[in-house]
This record gives C-alpha cells, structure tokens and sequence, in this order.
C-alpha cells in the first residue's frame, strides 16, 4: 500500500473529496513514499474479565502493528472496550453496580491485562466516552438524513449472550444457535436500517476487493450470508436506556453492535477532524473472530455505503482458542487470566506460544502441556541455548569480543529464513513467519554442533563460525521482535548491538553481514530457564 504523503492541510486517498470540497488550496510540500497501517481489535464486552481467548486476539494485532512499524509504516493501533448494551447492564446489576461504575472497574482491567502483555496500542477506546457518543450519533444521522433508516414494529428473538436477534429458523430447538440457552421475545416499536437495499452493491464490493475478508473461505461465508437474501433489521431499542441516544427520537437508544462498529471510526476522528479521518480510513484493517463475520463483513460494509464511506480495506478472520475442544469464554468455565500464565512463563513465551501454536484463521487448543513443551523446545532449547553456547565460547575463545560474520551456507540459510518470514509477516501469518525465523535458530545450533567452536584453537576459522552465529541471533531478533519485544532486544543488547532492535528498517536491516563485529558480547543468565512440567502445573493448582 505505497502511498504518497501530503503536505499538512492536504488529505490524502478516499476522503480526499472531503477536503477538496472546502476549496483548500494544495500546498507545495515534500514528497516522500509512506505506508500506511491502521488495525483494530474487535472491542471487548465488560460483562467479565479478559481471558487467554481475548489475548489470543489482541496478540495477533499487536504482533501485525509493531511489524508494520519495523517495516517503517505509519501505525496506528485501536483496542477498547464495548461498555453498552444488555449483557453488560445485566452484569452490572447482578454485582449491585450501576453501569458505569462495573464498565469503569472492568475497562481497566481490560488496559491492565493489555499492559502486562506488552500490547503497543495507540488508543484505548470505550464505548460510554463522550467522543464516541458523538460520532455514533453523527455517522448513524448521516444514514438517517441519506435515507437508509425507517420506524417500524420488531417482533422476533433475542439472544442477550450474543447480542443478536435470531429468526425462528436459525434457532437451535429454540435455544440461540452459540450458546445453547433460551432466547427472548422482543415486540417493540422502534428504528429499521434498510440493509436489504445493499445486497447487490455488497455483491459486487466484494468481487471488486477479493482481498476486503481473509481468509477466503471467510470471504465465501460472507458472500453466500449475503446472496441467501438480506433483511432489513432493528437498530434501536426503547426499552433500555443503556446505551447511546438517538438524536432524533430521544426515546430510543441504538442497539449495541450499531454503536460498538462505529468505534474505529470514533478513533480516528471520523466527524470533527476530516484529515485524520482520511489519513486512516483507506487503510483500515479488522481483526475479529469468527462468530462476528456477519457483522463485520455484511452490516458494517452496508453501513458504511450507506453514511458514503467506503468499507474498510480488510478484515482478517481468526478462529477460537479451545481449551479441551471447548471455546474459552466468559461464560464458560475454563477461564485462564492472561497474568496468570504471564506469571508462569513470562510475558514473551506466552506471546511466542500464543502466536506461534495457533496459524491466524484457524482453531487453536490451548494446553498447560503445550506450552511447557513449546517453551522448552523453541526457547529454551534453542533460542535461549543457542545465545548462552555462543557468548560462552566468544568469552572463552575470543576475550568476550563478538567477531565479524563469515558467509557459507548460513548466509543462505538466514537468507531464505528473511525472505519467507518477512513474507509472511507481510501476508498475517505470524506463526509461518516465527517458523521460518526458528530455522534459521536451528540451522545455527546444527552449525556450530558441526564445527565445535569449543573445541577448536582460536582463529579465523572459529572467528567466522561465531560470527555467522552472532548474525544469526542478530537477525532472529529483527524477525522475531513484533512477537517477543523484551526478550529480542535483550538478545540485541546481550551481543553488543546499540540501540533496539525497533529502530531497525525491515527488511533491508535483516541483510546477512550487520553484525560489525568488534563488540562486547554478555553471557548473562539463561534467557529462558527450562521449566519442568509440574513447576508450571503446581502454580496453577
Ligand atoms: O463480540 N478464542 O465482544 P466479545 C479466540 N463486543 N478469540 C476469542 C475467544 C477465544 N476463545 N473468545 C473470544 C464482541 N474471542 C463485541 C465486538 S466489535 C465492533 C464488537 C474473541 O468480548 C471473539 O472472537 O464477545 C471476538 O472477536 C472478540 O474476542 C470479542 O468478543
Ligand atoms: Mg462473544
């Protein structure tokens, strides 16, 4: 997505029309390429606390945010928290609470767990902010001024767990699809938006974009949803008061996920700053799960239309987190709170673990078992062994001074090993791109198991081995950085390289060869001791 970045004042891509408009004069500035990254999480409920299933998701763009910065794009990162609707003020009441004090103490629990996973977001959003309000209220008269949205009567099921009204065909024995519980009947007055207007210009957005849902067989959910037929559907409620008004019926409120979508507009100041807005729009990226496709790739696209935005650019699709082939979820029981396996495992084997196991798009089983043997293998074992051999021989044999790279095969191996993990980095495929980093981590154990630096007289031939190894751990943690932030820049600093391994340009500083040599390389501790399967157990009881 190479861009050309305007002077201040000028706005850039889809919205440029918007600025246009007011007759500003284009300014003459300096052109330089940028690329721009804007990525969103869904936004969280507070009916409960955050569990491993919603770090799991929040990783995944955290991961694709810091990767795009390596790679010298402008970032803009969105996570918040989805404080309306009946679900939460049900929460609310049941712990004696009005809502606003309950969304209060769990959106920060959401911010705390956020931070001590590492999580670089640019902002934290909540529904219940006053700027969001505004802008729901702005986008959502847009609609109604353009025609889009009608008073009729709703009768029909409602789901409180999903947030979502059923029609009678799609219930399970009467019970909601998802979660297996009764449903309720609603019957009331109240607002329509004319989705149905918008099947066939969602038809052919998406014949248009083959890229605007991944993966594809998501993209094929989402197009066979639309071609079944398109209903009209309620936006508002007059029973509850939870929630953002409607600014022409001040009786009603708008149903939670017609407010919730709006969000990653809200951020980017869509409404009171048009530049911003047109800066971000064109590149906006959704992550989401994908009992929310519907949502995200058939409402939210016709809302967009129909207030004359674009859709956003993509949404990315990843599947649930399973513990024992059960989703993690809040109404479930097996809850596991991120801090605790931070806890056993420290925060960057739990992002490793997190984004290595599961490939974006799939279902994932999350196991105590699991990790223990991933953490053992892939970072103690290789990773963590391999920095500890290497500055233990450059100490022994070398006075603890780093030498300069030789080539041979490793400079080919490390080669391959860049190319494919900035692919996929590049194409959202974190665990692919940590795979690829990992055999070059393989490749240079097996090298130095081969040459024996250990056991060798000191010279040119052991000064390349070392090198060539000190290189490799060089650019495994540019490759490996947007998944373990700590521990890459600890391998950084540990063999003498100045800076952070985030002021580097990728991929160009990934080239075999950056390691100068010449610089102090520290032993330290082990960077991953290895755990032994009932340590991490015996924590959790
Ligand atoms: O749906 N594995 O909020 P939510 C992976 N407020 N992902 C999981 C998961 C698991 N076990 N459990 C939950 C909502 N998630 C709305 C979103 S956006 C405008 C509004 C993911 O708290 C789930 O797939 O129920 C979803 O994408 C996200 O957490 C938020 O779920
Ligand atoms: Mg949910």
């Amino acid at each position: 997505m190479l861009d050309v970045e305007s002077p201040p004042g000028l706005s850039r891509g889809a919205g440029r029309d918007l600025v246009a408009g007011r007759g500003r004069a284009p300014r003459v500035g300096t052109l330089r390429s940028v690329s721009r990254y804007y990525i969103t999480t869904p936004i969280y409920y507070v009916n409960d606390a955050p569990h491993v299933g919603h770090a799991y998701a929040t990783l995944n763009a955290d991961a694709l945010a810091r990767w795009h910065r390596l790679r010298g794009e402008e970032v803009f990162f969105l996570t918040g928290t989805d404080e309306h609707g009946l679900k939460v003020a049900q929460a609310a009441a049941a712990a004696g609470m009005t809502p606003q004090e309950w969304t209060d103490r769990l959106s920060a629990r959401f911010e705390e767990a956020w931070r001590e996973l590492s999580i670089s977001n640019d902002d934290f959003i909540r529904t219940t902010e006053e700027r969001h309000h505004r802008s729901v209220q702005a986008f959502l008269g847009t609609i109604y001024e353009n025609g889009y949205i009608y008073p009729s009567t709703y009768r029909g099921w409602y789901c409180v767990a999903c947030e979502q009204y059923y029609a009678e065909a799609e219930l399970a024995e009467g019970d909601c699809p998802i979660h297996a519980r009764p449903v309720q009947w609603y019957e009331e007055e109240n607002y329509f938006f004319r989705l149905s207007a918008f099947e066939e210009r969602l038809v052919s957005w998406y014949e248009e974009n083959p890229e605007a849902v991944r993966p594809g067989s998501k993209r094929k959910e989402a197009l066979s949803f639309i071609k079944g037929g398109l209903q009209d559907i309620s936006i508002t409620r007059r029973s509850i008061t939870w929630g953002v008004q409607v600014p022409w019926d001040h009786d009603q409120v708008f149903y939670v996920w017609y407010d919730a979508l709006v969000n990653y507009l809200t951020a980017i100041g869509y409404g009171v700053d048009a530049e911003r807005f047109a800066t971000w729009w064109p590149v906006a990226h959704h992550l989401i799960g994908k009992e929310i496709i519907r949502f995200h790739c058939v409402w939210w696209p016709a809302m967009c239309m129909a207030a004359g935005i674009d859709p956003p650019a993509e949404v990315l699709v990843h599947g649930w987190l399973l513990v024992g082939g059960e989703k993690m979820s809040k109404s479930s029981l097996n809850q596991i709170a991120p801090s605790d396996l931070v806890a056993d495992f420290g925060v960057d084997a739990v992002r490793y673990h997190l984004l290595r196991d599961t490939p974006l798009g799939s279902d994932g089983d999350f196991s105590y078992e699991g990790i223990v043997a991933r953490y053992n293998a892939d970072l103690a074992n290789n990773l963590g062994n391999l920095l500890a051999r290497v500055a233990t021989v450059v100490g022994s044999r070398c006075g603890g001074v780093g030498p300069a790279p030789g080539g041979g095969r490793l400079a080919s191996v490390a080669a391959a090993a860049v190319a494919e993990a900035v692919e996929a980095w590049d194409d959202s495929q974190p665990h692919r791109a940590l795979e690829a980093a990992w055999r070059l981590i393989r490749e240079t154990n097996a090298e130095l198991e081969a040459t024996e630096p250990w056991k060798a007289e000191p010279g040119p031939e052991v000064d390349a081995v070392l090198g060539s190894a000190l290189e490799a751990l060089r650019i495994v943690s540019l490759l490996a950085w947007p998944a373990m932030p700590s521990a890459c820049s600890e391998v950084w600093r540990r063999i003498g390289m100045p800076g952070h391994p985030e002021s580097s340009r990728l991929p160009e500083a990934a080239a075999w060869g950056g390691y100068p040599g010449g610089l102090g390389v520290e032993k330290g501790k082990p960077l991953f001791p290895r755990i032994s399967s009932g340590q991490a157990g015996a924590a959790r009881g």
